[in-house]
């Protein structure tokens, strides 16, 4: 029986992968490693743990690394048909899933339910059947399987049962509904996605709040959570990845560029900067972020020519239309706050929408505020990685609605994300907070942000999947 099965003992298992190919006119492929918790939570088992990645392929050169065979060893690639991957990625996962458990609907017109939805759903079933048939073929006898995010709730039921030898356990990095928004969901798709969960040993979550939320979709709608344990496990910033990026010579000539940008004030001082760094994602909430410096700049006129709202907005899942028409958004309102406010000298708005990491550490390092305000967010690891990093203290105004706002809300100004006149308040607070005061907030911050490292998150996950009982 035993031989039958493969020979990985721990298995990781996420849409997006710790690499991606990229494919040039001459046929040549060049792969780029991404970072994040993940990646550095793995890395913590060490090479020799045998562990495994199993990701999906998700562009062309993804997909023609698979077809040469040229995978990175401890990672294998699906190569999922486009179309079937396009349906669950950008359909489900990320218009439906996300939306439902971001409370991003506007619901006097969506969702809409209808045949499309249903023929994008069974892509789903079946993108999900891929990930927990390759799990199957790799893992060996009672190995454990860690499946991440609202990509793959499926998997855990029908990997249970493939093979009832494994410990599964699933993460999710976003928040989850509450029950009367989960709701919304077809009643037997709601059920399924709750049996898909249920199937796994364990379930993580980045809060309690996310947890309790979970659980109580579980109690109203499908008995409860069975034997299935839940835990919750806050992944922190990499203190010491980050200082040390932060302080590479790269970020020093970004952090110049940025001053030159930022400019002096009339009194020939140095500006005060609002930072905010976010993949252009609906839930950040950038544009009620620029709606709030706007007001500021009315309610405060003092602080014009004095402040610069710097704003790093990186693209992101720019396939579907909404993504796009917000991005424009974005653009549009920085370059109306300029025109309305900026003058020769003075751009009031910087915004930067290249993704360019060494920049965004170089904002990290210089910013008085930091803005992150978003309408909902599991975690939100800027509001983690800035304090650690910040050169001279740095406040944070943070939205009681994101998950690190448990936390570190006690030493943040925190905010009513859809307030802009509030948050224009909090920023306004945020800019004349004396030094020393700020300079102690982020130290507490930082200690805070910084509880549990990546390693250690990813360890007491394993570590809890093989306690029968405990946590
Ligand atoms: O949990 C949210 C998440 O899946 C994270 O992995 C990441 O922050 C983000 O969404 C990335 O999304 P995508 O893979 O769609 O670019």
């Amino acid at each position: 029986m035993a031989s039958a099965h493969g020979a990985h003992r721990i298995l990781v298992a996420s849409n997006r992968g710790p690499v991606s190919y990229s494919l040039d006119e001459t046929g040549e492929l060049t792969p780029r490693r991404g970072g994040g918790g993940l990646v550095s939570g793995l890395s913590a088992i060490g090479p020799d743990a045998g562990a495994l990645w199993v990701c999906s392929a998700l562009g062309d050169g993804d997909r023609e690394a698979v077809r040469r065979g040229v995978g990175e060893d401890g990672v294998r690639m699906l190569d999922i048909d486009a179309d079937v991957h396009a349906d669950a990625y950008n359909g489900i996962a990320n218009s439906v899933l996300w939306f439902v458990h971001h409370l991003l609907y506007q619901t006097p017109l969506e969702p809409v339910f209808d045949a499309e939805f249903r023929r994008q759903w069974a892509s789903y079933e079946t993108y999900n059947r891929a990930f927990a048939r390759a799990l199957a073929d790799e893992a060996a006898e009672g190995a454990a399987v860690l499946v991440q995010d609202y990509h793959l709730t499926l998997v855990p039921g029908m990997l249970r049962e493939l093979r009832p030898d494994l410990r599964i356990g699933h993460f999710s990095h976003t928040p989850w509904a509450p029950v009367d928004y989960f709701r919304m969901l077809p009643d037997d798709i709601a059920e399924q996605v709750l049996h898909g969960m249920l199937g796994a040993d364990r379930l993580g979550f980045l809060t309690r709040r996310w947890a309790d939320a979970f659980t109580a979709c579980a109690d109203a709608l499908v008995g409860g959570l069975g034997g299935t344990r839940v835990g919750v496990h806050g992944l922190g910033a990499d203190a010491d990845f980050l200082r040390a990026r932060a302080h590479q010579a790269d970020v020093g000539e970004r952090m110049a560029a940025l001053r030159e940008q930022i400019g002096r004030g009339p009194d020939g001082e140095r500006r005060r900067t609002v930072v905010r760094v976010d993949r252009t994602e609906l839930s950040k909430n950038i544009v009620r972020g620029l709606l709030s410096f706007r007001q500021l700049l009315e309610d405060e006129p003092a602080w014009r020519e004095r402040v610069v709202h710097v704003a790093f907005a990186y693209p992101s899942r720019q396939d579907l239309a909404v993504y796009r028409d917000y991005t424009a958004e974005v653009q549009r309102l920085a370059d109306e706050i300029n025109s309305r406010y900026g003058t020769p000298g003075w751009t009031p708005v910087v915004l930067h929408v290249k993704d360019d990491f060494a920049r965004s550490l170089a904002a990290y390092r210089l910013a008085d505020v930091a803005l992150v305000n978003p309408v909902r967010d599991g975690m939100n690891l800027v509001a983690k990685e800035v304090p650690v990093v910040s050169d001279e203290g740095c406040v944070l105004v943070l939205s009681r609605e994101a998950g690190a706002y448990e936390e570190l809300g006690e030493d943040a100004l925190t905010v009513n994300p859809y307030d802009v006149i509030g948050t224009a308040r909090a920023l306004h607070e945020a800019l004349t907070m004396p030094a020393g005061e700020r300079a102690e907030r982020t130290k507490r911050l930082a200690a805070a942000a910084t509880a549990l490292p990546p390693a250690q998150w990813f360890l007491d996950q394993l570590h809890a999947l093989e306690a029968p009982t405990a946590g």
